[in-house]
């Protein structure tokens, strides 16, 4: 099984649509995908249409041999689901000293090829124990003239873990969210965001789309809810993009 962490410690740049949608057509695909809910606020869980679990994530971290037991199935064929629950809020001072609480929780698991992780808009230990437990990461970038501002609290805190916790760990891409085509600022920044990173960045751009906005409410994935819209279409080519870089990991 391959962990990729979906990270930005920015908040509202696309990462649990990402996370949800991403795993959603991968799992279409033939893959058995687990999409694991680590963000306290709990939107991947809300918008798969799970509300009111009472056993999830922060359980399944307490004692991976539980974990199994926690996952649920989702309306998705090959997409189950790792729900986070209130209590995981409260896990940030726990997780502080276990940073490789994910990590053993995710080894504890079989049978799964790929497995998502949302992670929350913060570089606190939640995060950590992503970073520490991914072997790759994609980090959204919202198509906005401050797209690259923070990042560099992103990137020395990779470097910090690679260095302490995960010295496997690898940076699969970067995910240009909410692209406005018809603005020249949008493309400016998609230029500078390119300069940047070069090949790093996906070439599917995931535009502003109304629909990938609705399907949460619908408790569906866009492959379900609207797979006729611009934004399904970008997420499955993404999808397609991030299995040829997972191969060659
Ligand atoms: N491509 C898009 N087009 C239109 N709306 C989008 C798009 N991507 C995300 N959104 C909307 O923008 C908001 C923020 O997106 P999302 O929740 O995925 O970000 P996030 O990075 O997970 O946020 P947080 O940091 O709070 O976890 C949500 O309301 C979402 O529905
Ligand atoms: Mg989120």
């Amino acid at each position: 099984m391959k962990t990729l962490g979906i990270v930005n410690q920015k908040g509202g740049v696309g990462k649990t649509t990402t996370a949800i949608n991403l795993a959603a057509y991968l799992a279409a695909g033939g893959r058995k995908v687990l999409l694991i809910d680590m963000d306290p606020q709990g939107n991947a869980t809300s918008g798969l249409g799970l509300r009111g679990v009472e056993r999830g994530l922060y359980e399944a971290l307490s004692d991976p041999a539980q974990a199994e037991a926690l996952i649920q199935p989702t309306s998705q064929e090959g997409l189950f689901l790792l729900p986070a629950t209130p209590d995981l809020a409260g896990a940030g001072v726990e997780l502080a000293n276990e940073p490789y609480a994910l990590r053993e929780l995710l080894g504890a698991l079989s049978g799964y090829d790929l497995a998502i992780v949302d992670a929350p808009p913060s570089l606190g230990p939640i995060t950590i124990n992503v970073l520490s437990a991914a072997d790759a990461l994609i980090i959204p970038l919202q198509a906005e003239y401050y797209a690259l501002e923070g990042l560099a609290g992103l990137t020395e805190t990779v470097d910090r873990v690679r260095t302490a916790l995960n010295p496997d760990l690898k940076i699969l891409g970067v995910a240009l969210t909410m692209f406005d085509g018809r603005t020249n600022l949008a493309q400016e920044v998609e230029q500078s965001v390119r300069n940047h990173f070069g090949e790093l960045v996906f070439w599917s751009v995931v535009p502003r789309n109304v629909r990938l906005s609705e399907s949460p409410s619908f408790a569906r994935a866009i492959n379900q809810f609207a797979p006729m819209s611009s934004g399904a279409a970008a997420y499955k080519r993404l999808s397609e993009e991030v299995l040829q870089r997972v191969q060659k990991i």
